[in-house]
């Protein structure tokens, strides 16, 4: 392996930040983001509401450079951000958005946007909308409503109601198109490429606490090799919660999220290769116009902040029965590819998920890509039924296909649902039922009854068992009626 280093470096606004972990024993890598702008570099405008990613008060801006160095930006829920997930990149805070011009302070056209409506009361949640609505000027030129509620679906407010807030953003239209940040884009590019070119693996060990990043896959199935008990880290939203909510120790992490070779998505002949470090928000992008329904599963996936943080992988590592890609991917009938030093693998999504958040992934593997076939002869079909339609982790989930006939019999049938059993599961008794039958609405009324007695789910907070056997007998009547027209 080549040399690594116990430093990471990032920009803080405009100012080149190197932090050396072996030396700085007030900061460990799992110190969070916000943690560290707050406490550490006294930026004070970022607010902690909830500590899981829910709330959005803490939400910061972060610039990338893309393939064609050109700059990203994207929100994050910095409170549950790992240090070293800034490394190479570029963080914003609200203080940096206004300027000092003869001694004024002059604020920023979206921050003068939210003036204008009165977007703000106590101002605790202020700071986070800001920087969402920072980001989405900075992304999309005129956004429409869609693009608008998308953007701000992780900022949660409690006293101002959101039409104000809402209404900032429709002013975008007239705001000027060049920011301070647009004057100042070549410098952030360059300084960022010189940060770059001295990038390598990061790895620090301090006491009980190990933690690798390394910048190729073939580094981290190495290291997972060496040290198979090393945890896998994608875009850490589900693991960081096990520190921030739950005060766990995290001793050994194996980061995944600075190998660029996870993160592509590829077009074959009749099938697409995801990487397992694509990001949630980069395949819904990415699939705008294509599969429309593993589209809308996406669109509903946390908010934006998640989705930016979120990966593929890490949605298929967690095994959770109510993982949002996972019925749908199954419908696709996908496949993951696995690797480790010794062997590459490829299994289907339904063979990988042994029991509840069991897999067949041995410790020294990683999952690296998802190869998803484009078979356009059938029609695929989601739903994800949540209390409330943005932010919220399923009651039950849908992924289903079907191909029928010339005399419109079922050829072919998959159902596929999350939030039923303790893995995301087929209803084979009631997918056997229907093949061969004329897919008409008293053969399905039929098939309903079959599905309602082939699960046994769990009583939770979000619905009683009985609750999800009724959703999931009319999930099927929907499809119906969806797939008839
Ligand atoms: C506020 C909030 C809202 C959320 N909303 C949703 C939602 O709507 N739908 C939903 O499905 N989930 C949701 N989640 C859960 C979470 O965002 C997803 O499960 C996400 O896909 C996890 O990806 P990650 O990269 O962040 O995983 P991490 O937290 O980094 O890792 C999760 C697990 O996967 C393993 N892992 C990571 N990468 C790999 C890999 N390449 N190979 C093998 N194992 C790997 C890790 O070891 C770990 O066990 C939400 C989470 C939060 C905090
Ligand atoms: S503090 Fe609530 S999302 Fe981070
Ligand atoms: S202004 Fe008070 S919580 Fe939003």
């Amino acid at each position: 392996m080549e040399q690594n280093n116990s430093i990471i470096q990032f920009l803080l606004n405009e100012e080149l930040r190197t932090i050396d972990f072996r030396m700085d024993k007030t900061l460990s890598p799992t110190t969070t983001v916000l943690n560290y702008v707050r406490d550490h570099a006294k930026y004070k405008g970022v607010k902690e509401g909830c500590a899981e990613g829910d709330c959005g008060a803490c939400t910061l801006v972060i610039a990338e450079l893309g393939e064609n160095e050109e700059l990203h930006y994207k929100t994050i829920t910095s409170c549950i951000v790992f240090l070293p997930y800034l490394n190479g990149k570029q963080l914003f805070t609200v203080e940096y958005l206004s300027e000092k011009q003869n001694g004024q302070t002059v604020l920023h056209p979206v921050q003068e946007a939210l003036v204008k409506t009165n977007g703000s009361q106590c101002g605790y949640c202020t700071p986070g909308f800001v920087m969402s609505l920072f980001n989405l000027y900075k992304t999309i030129e005129n956004p429409n409503r869609v693009e608008v509620e998308q953007a701000l679906s992780g900022n949660l407010c409690r006293c101002t109601g959101y039409q104000s807030i809402l209404d900032a953003a429709y002013l975008f239209k007239d705001l000027p198109k060049e920011d301070k940040f647009s004057l100042l884009k070549e410098e952030h590019i360059q300084k960022l490429k010189e940060i770059s070119a001295h990038s390598a693996d990061f790895l620090i060990e301090r006491g009980n606490e190990v933690y690798f990043q390394p910048q190729l896959l073939s580094h981290a199935l190495e290291y997972k090799n060496e040290y198979p008990e090393a945890i896998l880290l994608g875009g850490a939203s589900d693991l960081a919660l096990l520190k921030t909510k739950k005060h766990q120790d995290l001793p050994h992490l194996l980061d995944l999220s600075h190998i660029k070779e996870l993160q592509t998505i590829v077009k074959k002949a009749d099938y697409w290769e995801i990487g397992a470090g694509v990001s949630i928000e980069q395949l819904r992008v990415a699939f705008e116009d294509k599969f429309p329904s593993f589209r809308k599963m996406l669109d509903v996936f946390g908010s934006q902040q998640i989705r930016n943080l979120a990966t593929l992988g890490g949605n298929l590592g967690s095994g959770s029965p109510i993982g949002d890609t996972l019925p749908v991917l199954m419908a696709h009938q996908a496949e993951l590819l696995i690797e480790s030093v010794h062997e590459r693998r490829t299994e289907k999504l339904e063979d990988y998920l042994l029991g509840y958040r069991k897999t067949t992934l041995m410790p020294n593997e990683i999952i690296t890509k998802v190869i998803l076939p484009s078979d356009e002869n059938q029609i695929i079909w989601s739903e994800k039924i949540s209390k409330r339609r943005d932010l919220d982790i399923s009651t039950v989930s849908a992924g289903f296909a079907l191909k029928l006939t010339n005399d419109r019999k079922v050829q072919s049938i998959i159902l596929a649902f999350g939030g039923m059993a303790a893995i995301t599961y087929r209803a084979y008794q009631t997918e056997e039922f229907l093949l061969g039958k004329p897919w008409e609405k008293s053969i399905i009324e039929e098939a309903m009854e079959i599905l309602k007695d082939e699960f046994t789910p769990l009583s939770d907070a979000r619905a009683e068992a009985e609750g999800r056997k009724l959703l999931a007998k009319n999930l099927l009547m929907k499809f119906y009626l969806e797939a008839r027209k």
